[in-house]
C-alpha cells in the first residue's frame, strides 16, 4: 500500500499540553514540516512524531518554506525510493546555505543504513532518528540547537508508541491508519524491512481500541489496521503461541478485529498487510461475520513459481497460496483481492516468469502493485544470490505483468456495472471537484458520482453506470442514515 502525500497539515490539536499552541503561530522557531515516503506505516509514524513534538510546542505546517524544522520520513524498500529522498535532501542543503538555522532531519527506514553518510560524508542533515527513536526527538532537536549533529537509530523489542495519540496530518477526517504491530520477523530474502524496523511486536489491544474509539468520536468512519503481517498479531503470546503473562488476556488478530468491529457498525474496518502463510480461516470468518469489516484482502503473492517463492523465503508454495484464495472465496463469497508482485528476482527464468503470468490468469486479482526486483543491502538475497536478471528483461516482464493486470482490473470493474454498492464518501473528486464527489466501495474501489445532498463521512448507495480500470462511475440512489 504505497501512498504519497507531500503536503501535510496538523489537525486540531488533541494533546492537552499542546492546546496553548495556536495553529499557525510562528512559535519561536518551532514550525515543523514533515514529509513522508514509503508505506502506510511511515505515514502513521509521522503522526506519532507530530504528537511527540506538539508536546514540546512544535506546530506542523504544510508550507515547507515557513518551517524551521524539516523532517523527512524515509523509505528503503527499493533503490529508487532512496534516490528520491536523497534528491530532496540535496534541495534542502542548498536552502540551508542562506538559512543556516534551518534544521533538517531524516527519520524512518533509511536512518540506520545511511546515518554515517548523511551526517558526515555528505553533510546533508543535522539529525537522524530511526523508527523506534521518535520519543527521543525533543532531546535530539535540543542537541542540534547546541550545534551538534544528533543521532539515535537504536531499534527496540518493545516500542509500539501505544500510549501516543497520533496527530492527524491528513485533513480529510474520514479514514485513518492505526498501527497494530511494528517490525517484522519474516526475513523474506529480498526485503530490507526486518533490518530497518527490527523485530516484530504487537501493540496493546486496549490502546488500539481507544485510538479507534477516539477517531470514531471525532467523526472518522474508517480505520485501516496496519502491520507488515497483520495475521501474526499476538498480544501476550510468544511466537510459539505460549502465554507470556498468565494474569492478562491474550488476543490474536481475529479477536482484535472483532473487538474493533464491535465499536460501531458505522466504523469501517480495513487491514493491511495479510500474509498468505499466516492468514487463517478464523480471520476470514470474522470478515464474513461483520458487515463493517470490508470484503477486501491485500494478499501479496510476489511470484507464481514455488521455487522462486522458496528463494524468496516466503514460507508458502503456489499451491498453498491458491488454497488460501479458494478459502477466501468459500468463506467470503463477495471479496475483492489484491496483491504485490516482484518480477526479475535472482535467477528468475522465463518459465518461472510464465508461472507468475499463469497465476495472474488463475486468480485474476482486482488490483496489484507490481515491481522490478531491486537488490537491497544486508538482505539474504544480497548475500546468497546474484541480481542477475538483466534490466531490459526485468522491464519487459514488468510491462507484460502490468498490461495483464490492467486488463483484469478493467474486467473486474466491468462486472460491477449495473450493481449498487455502499460507498463511504471521502470528499470532492480530484478531477472535477465542483461537480463530483468520490469515495470507496467495501472492495476498496474508487467510485465517483455527482454531488448531492450528502457530504464526506456519509454512507451512500451508488448505482454503477460505467467504469475505467481504476474507477467506478455512478449515481447516488440512497443516502444511508447513521445507525447510532
Ligand atoms: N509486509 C508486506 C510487504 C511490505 S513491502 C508483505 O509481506 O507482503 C511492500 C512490497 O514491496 C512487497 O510486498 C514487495 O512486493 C515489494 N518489495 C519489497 N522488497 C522489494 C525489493 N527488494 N525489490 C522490489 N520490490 C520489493
Ligand atoms: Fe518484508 Fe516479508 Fe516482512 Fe513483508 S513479510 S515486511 S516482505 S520481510
Ligand atoms: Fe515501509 Fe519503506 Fe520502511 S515500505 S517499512 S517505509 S522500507
Amino acid at each position: 500500500m504505497n501512498k504519497e502525500k507531500n503536503e501535510q497539515e496538523a489537525d486540531e490539536n488533541r494533546q492537552g499540553e499542546a492546546t496553548m499552541v495556536k495553529p499557525g503561530s510562528k512559535l519561536n522557531g518551532k514550525k515543523l514540516f514533515i514529509e513522508s515516503y514509503g508505506c502506510a506505516m511511515n505515514f502513521a509514524d509521522s503522526e506519532v512524531v507530530a504528537s511527540i513534538l506538539a508536546k514540546k510546542g512544535y506546530t506542523t505546517t504544510s508550507d515547507e518554506k515557513e518551517a524551521n524544522v524539516i523532517l523527512i520520513n524515509t523509505c528503503s524498500i527499493r533503490e529508487n525510493a532512496e534516490t528520491r529522498v536523497r534528491r530532496r535532501l540535496t534541495n534542502f542543503k542548498n536552502r540551508k546555505k542562506h538559512e543556516p538555522t534551518l534544521i533538517v532531519g531524516v527519520l524512518g527506514c533509511m536512518a540506520e543504513r545511511l546515518k554515517k553518510r548523511l551526517l558526515e560524508e555528505e553533510k546533508l542533515v543535522d539529525l537522524v532518528a530511526g523508527p523506534d527513536a521518535y520519543r527521543d526527538l525533543p532531546s535530539l532537536l535540543e542537541e542540534v540547537g547546541t550545534g551538534q549533529k544528533a543521532v539515535n537509530v537504536l531499534l527496540s523489542r518493545e516500542e509500539t508508541y501505544a500510549d501516543i495519540s497520533p496527530i492527524k496530518l491528513d485533513k480529510s477526517g474520514v479514514t485513518s491508519f492505526v498501527s497494530i504491530t511494528r517490525g517484522c520477523d519474516n526475513m523474506c530474502s529480498f526485503c530490507v524491512v526486518p533490518f530497518t524496523r527490527g523485530r516484530e511486536r504487537s501493540r496493546d489491544p486496549q490502546t488500539i481500541l481507544n485510538e479507534c474509539r477516539d477517531l470514531l468520536e471525532r467523526g472518522y468512519r474508517e480505520v485501516t489496521l496496519l502491520g507488515q503481517n497483520v495475521d501474526s498479531y499476538r498480544w501476550n503470546l510468544t511466537s510459539k503461541g505460549e502465554i507470556k503473562d498468565t494474569n492478562k488476556p491474550t488476543t490474536n488478530f481475529a479477536e482484535l478485529m472483532e473487538m474493533v468491529a464491535q465499536l460501531s457498525p458505522d466504523l469501517r474496518i480495513r487491514f493491511s498487510t495479510s500474509h498468505p502463510k499466516d492468514m487463517s480461516d478464523e480471520v476470514l470468518n470474522i470478515i464474513a461475520k461483520y458487515e463493517n469489516v470490508c470484503n477486501y484482502i491485500h494478499l501479496p503473492i510476489q511470484s507464481g513459481n514455488t521455487e522462486v517463492l522458496a528463494r524468496m523465503n516466503r514460507g508458502y508454495s503456489r499451491e498453498w497460496y491458491l488454497e488460501r484464495i479458494e478459502a477466501i472465496h468459500r468463506i467470503i463469497p463477495d471479496c475483492a483481492i489484491s496483491t504485490d508482485i516482484i518480477t526479475g528476482f535472482c535467477d528468475e527464468t522465463d518459465d518461472e516468469h510464465a508461472d507468475t503470468i499463469s497465476i495472474m490468469k488463475e486468480v485474476k486479482w482486482d488490483f496489484s502493485y507490481m515491481y522490478k526486483y531491486s537488490e537491497r543491502p544486508k538482505t539474504l538475497a544480497e548475500r546468497r544470490f546474484e541480481d542477475n536478471v538483466p534490466e531490459n528483461v526485468k522491464a519487459a516482464r514488468l510491462t507484460e505483468i502490468i498490461d495483464l493486470q490492467q486488463f483484469h482490473s478493467l474486467e473486474a470493474n466491468k462486472k460491477h456495472v449495473g450493481k449498487t454498492f455502499k460507498v463511504l464518501v471521502e470528499g470532492p473528486s480530484k478531477r472535477k471537484p465542483d461537480e463530483f464527489m468520490s469515495g470507496r466501495t467495501g472492495h476498496n474501489t474508487k467510485a465517483v458520482f455527482p454531488i448531492g445532498d450528502f457530504g464526506k463521512c456519509d454512507y451512500v448507495m451508488v448505482k454503477i453506470n460505467d467504469c475505467t480500470a481504476a474507477t467506478l462511475l455512478g449515481e447516488v440512489i440512497e443516502i444511508l442514515p447513521p445507525t447510532n
